[in-house]
């Protein structure tokens, strides 16, 4: 069964508290997006492996502890998860990166495909799959379909905010990814907009309303 793990860190509510203000302008919302990625991808990497390795210190030899070296990737989901990128790559500088094109039929809300370009190797390694919103959960379910159908075997969600229906639908269709979520909103409205939420998460961090 998937695990939901909610955000609790002072400096997550603190960042998430600015992005929600209709008030900040794009350049603070990206800052904010990547630093809130930063902080998550702290909380949602605390169970990697670590091996012990000798090494010598300037004053003798000691054991010290290194990454397993498990292979690891971020992939966005095209426009908005690109901005929670830079900021999981300054933890995990390493992590190759997959894209994953998606858009919301504004109509129906169900996903629309239109790219997918993933790292070759990509069935070998644990990948974070990043995307701010989590409404209905149509494209990041979708995203995960597709990345199951490359045969990627390990996979975690991070949204900085998501709905209750949003986690119940990735509940149900994959149930073995576990969920890293900023902050767990109330509802969705009738547009498909998560309230109280933030509004359009890829107008806002590229300005295109
Ligand atoms: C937003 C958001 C998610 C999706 C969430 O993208 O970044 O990908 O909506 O909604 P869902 O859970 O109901 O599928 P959008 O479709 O607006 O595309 P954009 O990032 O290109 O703006
Ligand atoms: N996508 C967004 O960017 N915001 C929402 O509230 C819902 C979907």
């Amino acid at each position: 069964m998937a695990k939901v793990m909610i955000m609790q860190h002072p400096l997550i509510q603190h960042k998430i508290g600015i992005i929600r203000r209709q008030e900040t302008g794009s350049k603070d919302f990206r800052q904010m997006i990547s630093e809130i990625a930063m902080l998550m991808c702290y909380e949602a990497t605390r169970d990697l492996r670590l091996v012990d390795v000798e090494i010598e210190t300037p004053i003798c030899r000691t054991t010290a502890k290194e990454l397993e070296g498990k292979k690891l990737a971020v992939v966005p989901i095209l426009r908005a998860g690109l901005g929670m990128v830079d900021g999981m790559l300054t933890m995990i500088p390493a992590a190759k990166v997959g894209h994953i094109g998606l858009y919301r039929n504004e109509e129906t809300l169900e996903p629309v495909e239109y790219y997918c370009k993933l790292p070759k190797d990509c069935a070998e390694r644990d990948v974070f799959v990043v995307d701010p919103m989590l409404a209905t959960g149509g494209s990041a379910s979708a995203a995960i379909t597709m990345l199951k159908a490359k045969g990627v075997k390990h996979i975690r969600l991070m949204c900085i905010i998501a709905a209750p229906e949003g986690v119940e639908r990735m509940k149900k269709d994959h149930p073995d990814v576990n969920l890293y979520i900023g902050a767990m909103d109330e509802r969705l409205n009738e547009r498909g907009y998560i309230v109280p939420g933030l509004g359009d998460a890829g107008d806002r961090i590229f300005g295109t309303k």
